[in-house]
């Protein structure tokens, strides 16, 4: 028996990814942003064990102690890529041991509501991606095996990466130029930070495939962010990341997160992933910038109505306080989100 553990964190956009041109492939209709967050808050540990004894019978997933079903296309996309790989080392090295050909298990647990628009799929696929490749030891760098995670949720290419990271849209056909590639590490900009608020831990109603795909079909607004939107932004938002800038980090990130659920809201029949208290925390950050004559925290919300609040490490006590004013019945708030990096080794 073989076996490794890994553990992948969260990352959430702040400018998002919503829409693919091509679905079985994963590829967006958009270049993405988002920031990774420290593996002590939010992550994924996954083991990866492949025997050939009895008890190994079948590929099994186990996610939070249940066994889920590795049959979707998405996951099979990315086992049989990684095999792929492996098989090819074993024809080449004969000394090789032949465990490509033997049964996998993952065991999985995250350590936040999966599901809940926390962005568990994505910590999940990077885990399991990046495990399996550790498990059958594959040359491949991490922009290599984001283009793997991107095939079972998109946004998982981006948690390959630690910081500040672009998941490039490319323009092959075959998706191998739609990868993930780190803007900045958490060392150039240590002391942003981000509070999470557990609006609800229940799952999502509307799936992000699903919603991806009712959004690109009947939303009008949906083309113009895509064209006139996206591409200008995703420039600012990386210049605003280089030279450090929150101010204009903030109101990009808030904007953006206004842009998305605005073109969830304008499809037919609308989608609604914000709610009453999310709309509350909005208003919130609102009047708090507006106090202070200047962006101190911004909001983003995923495909859910939990909140993920940015701000700088020297406004701490001002934004956690004020979100603990308002919204410290919520679970997570209390918990400092620090962002923080960490490379290979304890990944
Ligand atoms: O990767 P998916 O299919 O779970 O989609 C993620 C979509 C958003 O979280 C709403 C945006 C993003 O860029 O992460």
């Amino acid at each position: 028996m073989y076996s490794v553990s890994v553990t992948a964190p969260v990352n959430i956009a702040t400018l998002k990814y919503w829409g693919k041109r091509d679905s079985v492939l994963n590829l967006p209709t958009n270049s993405s942003i988002s920031v990774t967050l420290s593996q002590d808050d939010l992550k994924t540990t996954t083991t990866v064990s492949c025997s050939d004894s009895e008890s190994y019978s079948v590929d099994q997933l186990y996610l939070n102690g249940k066994l889920e079903s590795l049959e979707s296309l998405r996951s099979q996309k990315c086992l049989g890529e990684l095999r792929k790989y492996r098989s090819e080392m074993e024809a080449k090295d004969g000394s090789l041991p032949r465990i490509s050909e033997w049964p996998l298990r993952i065991v999985s647990v995250n350590n936040f509501p999966t599901a809940a628009g926390l962005a568990s799929s994505a910590a999940g696929y990077a885990a399991m991606v990046y495990g399996i490749a550790r498990l059958y030891r594959l040359p491949l760098d991490r922009s290599e095996l984001s283009k793997i995670a991107r095939q079972g949720s998109g946004s998982a290419c981006r948690s390959l990466y630690g910081g500040f990271v672009a998941w490039e849209m490319g323009s092959k056909k075959d998706g191998t130029d739609s990868r993930a590639v780190q803007i900045a590490d958490v060392g150039h900009w240590p002391g942003i930070r981000a509070a999470i608020l557990v609006v609800s831990a229940s799952k999502k109603e509307v799936p992000s495939t699903g919603g991806m795909q009712l959004t690109v079909g009947s939303s009008d607004l949906f083309e113009y962010r895509v064209k006139n939107v996206v591409p200008p932004r995703y420039k600012e938002m990386e210049q605003s990341i280089i030279k450090k800038n929150f101010e204009k980090f903030a109101e990009l990130t808030m904007r953006d997160s206004n842009s998305f659920h605005a073109v969830c809201l304008d499809s037919y029949p609308p989608i609604f992933y914000m709610n009453d208290t999310s709309k509350r925390i909005v208003k919130l950050i609102n009047e708090l910038n507006k106090s202070q004559g200047r962006n101190v925290a911004a909001y983003t919300f995923d495909a859910g109505p939990n909140a993920v609040i940015y701000y700088e490490e020297k406004d701490e006590h001002l934004v956690l306080g004020v979100l603990n004013e308002f919204f410290g019945h919520l679970p997570g708030w209390d918990k400092k989100r620090s962002i923080n990096y960490s490379l290979p080794d304890r990944f």
